[in-house]
């Protein structure tokens, strides 16, 4: 199985950016968690972060016969990008939408989330352990469980 991360704005500064929100671990340190993880479960794993909304629309453009499930931090995106839930709907390919913090219990303009309606569903609040989730959910979405 082939799995692709897609991580937005900002996640790039994790470990030093709000640390009493984000925690201290950094991107890299998630991936290579998650890496460890999809080694167990037989799942490919490819991971990716960019600030730039057009980017990540073509990369989820271009999962479309490369990926089999998508686990999206859309970071800031998540509140604002009808163009990236027009581009996860388009391809269809089953979208996990993660988040490290809890956002329904923060600030109100993060309560609503763009893309959760076309994601099989949200998992939200675990810190870097969201990612782990995300991963479960991935492997999971042949509904096998
Ligand atoms: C975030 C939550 C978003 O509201 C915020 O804009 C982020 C990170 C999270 O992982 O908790 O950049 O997606």
């Amino acid at each position: 199985m082939n799995i692709l991360f897609l991580n937005g704005p900002n996640l790039n500064l994790l470990g030093q950016r709000q640390p009493e929100i984000y925690g201290r671990t950094t991107l890299a340190e998630i991936e290579a968690t998650v890496r460890l993880r999809a080694a167990k479960l037989g799942a490919e794993i490819d991971f990716r972060q960019s600030n730039l909304e057009g980017e990540m629309v073509e990369w989820v453009q271009q999962a479309q016969g490369k990926f089999d499930a998508l686990v999206l931090n859309a970071a800031a995106y998540t509140h604002t990008s009808i163009a990236l839930r027009d581009a996860i709907a388009a391809v269809g390919i089953p979208t996990i939408e993660i988040h490290l913090s809890n956002v329904h219990s923060r600030e109100e303009f993060r309560h609503r989330s763009l893309i959760a309606a076309v994601c099989r569903g949200q998992i939200c609040g675990f810190g870097p352990f969201s990612y782990i989730l995300g991963l479960e959910a991935a492997v999971n979405t042949n509904g096998k469980l």
